[in-house]
């Protein structure tokens, strides 16, 4: 192993994988070794690109923290974590599809009653929720879980605010013995993913926007089901053909139908206009 070239090296490289015992780590790391060296050839990186590279990625990994995944960003913004979402959710007809977690989820938020307001005292439309949780087989499940969450209709995460750790427009749902469910929030709006760290730099330079079309945020779960974690974006955002995350699925964007003030399908007196959406979730059985 001396005297190497560009023409040996990779194969080199991946002689040293012969005493891995872990197969699949084995076919990971042979698959990355090819394709990084396919690459640095393809593209036949100087080593001015090469030591951009390295400080781009150090930068990546100095921007997180325990409330920041900048590398989770950057696999959202080059479509990565919806080809892992894609390849690990093949869902059967009549299930809802999948799309992308996003950093803003925080467990613990509180467990409200059917119908109650997530995003009480929240800046934004009053928006209605309701539908149902089915089986893929078309049966209603009781006692569902719906794990909710927005921004406000600024749009803001409540973790991107000063007071971070007070929770804003997050909460849990369940189905009653119908499958139904129903819930108050505020009207999501687009806004931009965080710009001000490397990733922010790249999508820059790329020519690209950062924006997210409109969006509710949920993972549904229910015994005996597989859970999912899914949104369900704003018909006619003008940003649902340019999600910065590629994270939009025709099935998940609803209608978010306009109201004036006057009685809500819950029998509530609204004084200021208001929205409903309708959208029921198919399970898969395990
Ligand atoms: C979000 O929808 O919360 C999100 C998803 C991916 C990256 C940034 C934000
Ligand atoms: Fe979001």
């Amino acid at each position: 192993m001396r005297n190497l070239t560009e023409s040996n090296l990779t194969e080199a490289v991946l002689g040293k994988l012969e005493g891995a015992t872990d197969a699949r780590l084995k076919q990971i790391m042979t698959s990355l070794v090819k394709h990084l060296h396919a690459f640095v050839r393809e593209v036949e990186l100087t080593e001015a690109e090469w030591l951009a590279g390295i400080q781009f990625l150090t930068a990546t990994g100095q921007k997180c923290d325990d409330k920041r995944q900048e590398f989770i960003l950057l696999s959202d913004t080059l479509g990565v974590s919806m080809l892992v979402d894609a390849i690990n959710h093949r869902k059967p007809s009549g299930a809802t599809e999948s799309t992308v977690l996003g950093p803003f989820y925080v467990s613990g938020g509180p467990e409200l009653a059917i119908g109650s307001n997530i995003a009480e005292g929240v800046p934004g439309e009053p928006t209605y929720f309701s539908g149902r949780v089915l089986s893929t087989g078309g049966k209603p499940i009781a006692g569902a879980m719906l794990d909710l969450w927005s921004t406000d209709g600024e749009g803001w995460y409540d973790v991107q605010l000063k007071d971070g750790n007070t929770l804003r427009a997050r909460g849990k749902i369940k189905t009653d013995r119908d499958g139904r469910y129903a819930f108050w929030t505020v009207k999501p709006v687009s806004y931009p993913i965080p710009t001000d760290g490397p990733v922010g730099k790249m999508l820059l330079k790329m020519g690209r926007h950062p924006y997210r079309p409109a969006h509710t945020h949920m993972i549904v779960t229910a015994p005996g089901h597989e859970p999912v974690t899914t949104h369900l974006f704003v018909e006619g955002d003008k940003y649902l053909e340019s999600d910065a995350v590629f994270g939009v699925k025709n099935s998940l964007v609803e209608k978010f139908v306009r109201h004036e003030p006057g009685t809500a399908p819950d029998g509530k007196r609204m004084d200021r206009p208001f929205y409903t959406v309708q959208h029921d979730f198919g399970l898969v059985p395990v």
